[in-house]
């Protein structure tokens, strides 16, 4: 598959056309940010990381009949995806209440919700993706009712999946962040998965040390984030001592690579 032009790039990834106008080359970059592109790094290896990660959990979402953007994993850093219509919503589902919902209600870090908790925010950069009402979609027309129940239930479903896909490999999911497209798909208007799945974006805490496995190491400044989620992507199976070796001399090489320089 050629690479055309670049349409798009975003914080820790890149889009690609190809010569279908219906695909589109997305490329996994090493960048971290956090808090609205206020902090920011290279962390050699995690878009390597982050491409296999996600490329699992979508195609095992997939497999359960949760329709998704991606069609394959090209390389390294690159997978091929179906172009959607971003809808300009991030869809965040929490099962530990943590992170931005603590600070923002006072509810003590940890506490186990009774129900996974859906939380909207428009997606806009320049306004720091602020937390808005599902009222507020209707109101300014970012999707309708249909395209909202029917983004619901895929959250559900996604969020039982990933649940027990992570309690078997001794990993807790405390929250994470989903987003969704606009597709024609035999005619039809759909609404399937889209972006990325990985501990980028998602809150991973192992089981019973709850050490985090996500990118809270790089916001909180814990440090070890290429070997949290090199662990993640072990317990999952998708690497073999082989491909970690890898994983590891991506980052050995550019160190060195920027030695030489
Ligand atoms: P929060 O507690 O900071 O609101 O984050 C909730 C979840 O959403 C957490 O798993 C991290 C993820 N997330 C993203 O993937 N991208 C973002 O821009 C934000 C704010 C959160
Ligand atoms: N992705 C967001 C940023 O780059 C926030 C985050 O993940 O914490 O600022």
């Amino acid at each position: 598959m050629k690479k055309g032009k670049k349409l798009y790039e975003g914080k820790a990834k890149i889009i690609y056309a190809t010569q279908d106008k219906d695909l589109v080359i997305q490329y996994f970059k090493d960048d971290a940010t956090a808090f609205n592109n206020q902090k920011k790094s290279t962390i050699e290896g995690k878009g390597v990381l982050n491409n296999r990660i996600s490329e699992h959990i979508l195609s095992n979402l997939s497999q359960i009949g949760i329709q998704n953007h991606l069609v394959k994993r090209l390389n390294m850093r690159e997978q091929v995806i179906k172009l959607v219509e971003i809808i300009p919503i991030e869809f965040v589902v929490r099962n530990v209440a943590t992170g931005s919902l603590v600070k923002r209600l006072g509810i003590e870090d940890g506490t186990v919700l009774k129900e996974p908790l859906i939380e909207y925010c428009l997606k806009d950069d320049t306004l720091g993706d602020p937390l808005i009402a599902e009222e507020h979609i209707y109101a300014f027309e970012w999707a309708n009712k249909k395209e909202i129940e029917q983004v619901k239930k895929m959250i559900l479903r996604i969020n039982d999946f990933m649940i027990g896909m992570f309690r078997g490999i001794g990993i807790k999911l405390i929250d994470f962040k989903l987003e969704f497209g606009r597709i024609k798909m035999n005619g039809k208007n759909e609404v399937i998965l889209a972006d990325e799945i990985s501990p980028d974006t998602c809150r991973l805490w192992d089981s019973i040390t709850e050490k985090k496995l996500d990118k809270d190491r790089f916001r909180k400044d814990l440090g070890d984030l290429i070997p949290a989620y090199t662990e993640v992507a072990k317990r999952l199976g998708i690497l073999h001592e082989q491909s970690n070796v890898s994983a590891v001399n991506v980052t050995k090489l550019s160190s060195v690579k920027k030695k030489i320089k």
